[in-house]
């Protein structure tokens, strides 16, 4: 089956048509640049412009950067605040005439990296984390998708919620080296390890391009590897669920 995948990111929305079987694009991706406030309306207007680039009518699966239940937006970290509490799959199904269904975008491209990644059939407690302007977890179980986990906001001993302290954003922000970085993300997994004793670790996002830069600082004794699909994995994902 063929579904339109599209992934909203802060300062730009992609998407592509995704071969649900095989995870493959079949055809190139397309990115628009978010007007900003990114109010919801913006941001439908903007998925719309993706659909009607690809000329499409059928399904769409969207992965979104906040909490959602139902295809409603609970949440708004690093977007804007008046999203919370909109019924997104109505409201983008109705400004793009199609069918569009709305998940948390870490679970999406979590999903994806189970279906088609190098972890892929994975049936064991499977954690997947992207380290990207926030931070976002996917939950796995036998293969099956625990949502909305938002492992990213957990308060770390120093008061702050981890991701205003071992994102990527936080590592360009205040210029740390990959081992300062190493270190602070190290005591995020050493939290995680000690809570939820997952038996592998996956990371995706920007940070996790650069894996071998920091992985001498993580000293957890789960198994932990980057992501294979990368920046792809959130669009694959997205349809798959749709
Ligand atoms: C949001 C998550 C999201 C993550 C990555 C966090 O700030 O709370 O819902 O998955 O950023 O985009």
């Amino acid at each position: 089956m063929e579904v339109l995948g599209i992934d909203v990111g802060g300062s730009g929305i992609k998407g592509t048509i995704v071969n649900t079987k095989t995870g493959d694009f079949i055809s190139e991706r397309h990115r628009v640049e978010t007007p900003q406030p990114a109010t919801p309306e913006i941001i439908a207007e903007t998925i719309h412009l993706i659909v009607k680039h690809f000329n499409w009518k059928g399904k769409v699966g969207c992965g979104f950067p906040s909490v959602i239940q139902n295809g409603v937006i609970r949440t708004a970290a690093n977007i804007d605040k008046s999203c919370i509490g909109v019924n997104a799959n109505e409201l983008f199904s109705k400004i793009t005439g199609c069918s569009i269904k709305v998940y948390n975008d870490a679970d999406a491209a979590g999903f994806a990296e189970l279906k088609f990644g190098k972890v892929k059939n994975f049936k064991g407690l499977a954690l997947f984390l992207t380290i990207g302007t926030g931070i976002g977890s996917a939950l796995f179980y036998e293969g099956k998708l625990i949502p909305n986990t938002e492992f990213g906001h957990i308060y770390m001993n120093n008061k702050l919620e981890a991701e205003h302290f071992t994102s990527d954003a936080i590592r360009k922000k205040e210029d740390l080296n990959w081992k300062v970085w190493g270190k602070r993300f190290n005591q995020f997994l050493e939290y995680l390890e000690t809570l939820l004793y997952p038996e592998l670790i996956i990371l995706g996002g920007g940070a996790s391009k650069k894996f071998e830069k920091f992985s001498p600082e993580i000293t957890i004794k789960t198994p932990i590897e980057p992501a294979q699909l990368l920046n792809n994995a959130g669009i694959i994902g997205a349809a798959l669920l749709a």
